[in-house]
């Protein structure tokens, strides 16, 4: 039923794509059991009811606290059987997550993230805190050396974004602080307040199509990738060095919003204009990655193409062309949106291994992505299109549990179960959630 509603509203927007359509244009979706829910709610109260005690029950199920060395540690493992270590931005998901049930531990989830810190603020990509770095895994995971506390690689900065959405006032924190300015003075590469990632599991979409072109057969997921951690680990993983060699390194979107949240968070000057100056591509209304050296081949089209939706100072026309490309049926706007991919790429894949590796974020649907371009359709007015994707969201993470990502046709739930960050859901029961972390 949601399947069809969201595909009528689909076809509606693709034949309107060339045209002005407006929201309120569009037709009301129609939901459960022959009834109709008022306006735009999400869900029923019993659904609403039993995602909370889902996501409630997989948060509870995946706390962990404990000590390392003298400091103690309290974290949502990112799934209680596949990830036990502390992942960075899979905490700031719980974080933001827990504010639902027991702020303390969203609290707590973060001052974990702290407590991991560098003297100079720099915070790794996984913190193995309560086990340390086992067997083969230390070919591919990025740490210098296999008794390192965490990796000397970073994931997507989005510590004071979701500190002020579950916390407090971030900039009233000086060790948040440091860990930003420390992120900005390693990754700035032009001083134009853009980050730069020298791995592809730096932006968190590890195998993601994107970067195909980019690393080749050293991408992540393939067995060349291995070598590719092997280079950065004798260079220290230091972007200069990286840099100075010719391999690659890049300015990727995703990652650049987390950053932008951030800032704004922060209450630092905006990022925006600089991403809408080096990564917006006008003629295709886009946003693209840079890359050094620069990359010849066409970069296929994914959902983080579309991730500055996010962001709350992002120029309207831009986010209504992105809206667009959203709402295409053709490329994002599936019945769980959105893929991870666009469906018309060639590399879109259901499939969770190539040849017995994990390669993940090559087409299902994941519930951060899903948010983060929710809040942007919010923002810009397209209620009933934000109410309808919230409320395929909702019932499939009902249904299917919190899995790690889902079929985007019928949302078969795929990868890790109890996955914490699927918890993101009950964000999207309220549109005055989609301004979580904004300051006012
Ligand atoms: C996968 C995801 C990554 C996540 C990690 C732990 O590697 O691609 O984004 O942080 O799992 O959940």
């Amino acid at each position: 039923m949601i399947g069809a509603v969201l595909r009528q509203l689909a076809s509606r927007a693709v034949m309107d794509a060339g045209g002005s359509e407006s929201s309120a244009s569009l037709p009301r979706p129609e939901v459960g059991g022959g009834g109709r829910l008022a306006d735009n709610a999400i869900c029923e109260a019993g659904t609403r009811i039993e995602l909370e005690q889902r996501c409630q029950q997989t948060l509870e199920r995946s706390w962990t606290v404990g000590e390392r060395d003298g400091v103690s540690f309290a974290y949502t493992r990112p799934s209680p059987d596949r990830y036990r270590w502390q992942w960075y931005w899979d905490s700031c998901f719980a974080a933001i997550a827990w504010r639902h049930f027991d702020p303390a531990r969203s609290r707590a989830e973060l001052e974990t993230l702290l407590a991991a810190a560098r003297p100079d603020g720099f915070i790794g990509h996984t913190i193995f805190w309560d086990h340390r770095l086992d067997g083969a895994r230390v070919l591919f995971y990025n740490v210098i050396d296999r008794d390192d506390p965490m990796t000397s690689t970073i994931q997507p900065p989005a510590l004071a974004f979701a500190w002020r959405a579950a916390v407090a006032d971030p900039s009233l924190e000086p060790r948040i602080v440091a860990h930003h300015e420390a992120l900005a003075a390693q990754r700035d590469l032009e001083r134009d307040g853009l980050l730069w990632i020298l791995q592809p599991d730096e932006s968190g979409l590890d195998a993601s199509p994107q970067f195909d072109p980019i690393w080749r057969e050293r991408a992540q997921g393939l067995p060349g990738f291995v070598e590719l951690v092997r280079r950065n680990r004798e260079r220290g993983f230091r972007i200069d060095a990286v840099l100075a060699d010719g391999d690659p390194v890049v300015c990727e979107v995703q990652t650049n919003v987390l950053h932008g949240l951030s800032q704004l968070a922060l209450g630092l000057p905006s990022i925006t204009p600089a991403l809408v100056a080096r990564l917006y591509d006008e003629s295709s209304g886009l946003f693209w990655p840079a890359v050094k050296p620069e990359v010849k081949e066409r970069i296929p089209l994914t959902w983080a193409a579309l991730a500055p939706l996010a962001l709350p100072d992002l120029p309207e026309e831009i986010g209504h062309g992105l809206i667009k490309y959203l709402l295409d049926a053709r490329r994002f706007w599936t019945a769980v949106a959105p893929p991870a991919v666009s469906l018309q790429e060639r590399a879109f894949s259901l499939k969770e291994h190539f040849g017995g590796l994990r390669r993940y974020w090559r087409g299902p649907t994941w519930v951060n992505s899903a948010w983060l371009v929710w809040r942007g359709m919010v923002r810009l007015g397209y209620e009933h299109e934000a109410a309808a994707l919230a409320r395929a969201i909702t019932e499939t993470v009902v249904r299917e549990g919190l899995r790690e990502f889902y079929d985007p046709h019928d949302g078969r739930g795929m990868g890790a179960q109890e996955f914490a960050w699927s918890a993101l859901a009950l964000e999207l029961l309220d549109p005055i959630n989609a301004s979580l972390g904004i300051r006012a």
